[in-house]
């Protein structure tokens, strides 16, 4: 029954591709990925490829739609974990799959990559994502609660709409402590991955790279 699998790929490097998500590439007829995520499969894919591109997603899943229809199966490759700010819910956005034709093959995600090399525990972590735009006051409001509350923060910025800059400067402006501790993760798990460290204020004035997760770390007055 199953007509898309959608599978994860990690964060970049073929180090964290599964064997899972390797199998789901094999056995596809049709694979469709951004170029980044297909060059993880060199050697992998058997069946045609679409490269996908900004403009051409809403074609790719209806291509994707008429194979899956023709029996064929399909291998749609989503960057980190699909069900984080990734391609699962563009799929159950789109109406062209009901649930039960979706498989979702997990995969690490960046939000995963930068808790493990920052050694946070985040099964108590507040998870955002602010990629693509999805940045309305009501979403810099919850953020701006959040911090508040003083757990540790985890989040994609956008590197337009809400980039790390921005969002220190907004927090700063929401009443937040300019010396909160902060870390941008850039390029996980790639050969130019970096880890940047520092306060809100330092980070008011700073740009960072596109491919990057940020931390707002808990302060030790409220998180004790
Ligand atoms: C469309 S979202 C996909 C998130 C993905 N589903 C996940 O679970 O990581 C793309 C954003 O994820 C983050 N990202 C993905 N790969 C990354 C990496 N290797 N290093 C840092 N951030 C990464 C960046 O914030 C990027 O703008």
């Amino acid at each position: 029954m199953v007509k898309i699998n959608i599978v994860g790929v990690g964060p970049g490097s073929p180090d964290y591709v599964t064997p899972a998500a390797r199998k789901a590439v094999q056995s596809a007829q049709l694979v469709i990925g951004a170029q980044r995520s297909l060059n993880l499969f060199t050697g992998d894919i058997k069946g045609e490829t679409i490269v996908l591109t900004a403009k051409n997603l809403r074609n790719a899943l209806e291509s994707a739609a008429g194979s899956a229809a023709k029996g064929f199966e399909v291998a749609l490759l989503s960057t980190g974990d699909p069900g984080f700010s990734g391609l699962l819910h563009t799929v159950l956005e789109s109406g062209l799959f009901n649930i039960e034709e979706i498989n979702v093959v997990p995969g690490v995600s960046s939000i995963q990559a930068c808790a493990a090399k920052l050694a946070i525990s985040w099964d108590n972590a507040l998870l955002f994502t602010f990629h693509e735009g999805n940045v309305t006051d009501d979403e810099k409001q919850v953020l701006d609660f959040a911090v508040s509350t003083g757990q540790d923060i985890i989040l994609l910025p956008d590197s337009k709409a809400f980039s790390p800059r921005g969002i220190s400067n907004y927090l700063i402006k929401s009443g937040a402590g300019k010396d909160t501790p902060v870390y941008v993760c850039e390029n996980l798990t790639l050969p130019e991955e970096k880890i940047i460290s520092g306060t809100l204020e330092e980070f008011s004035k700073r740009t960072f790279g596109s491919l990057s997760v940020m931390v707002i770390k808990a302060t030790e007055k409220l998180s004790e």
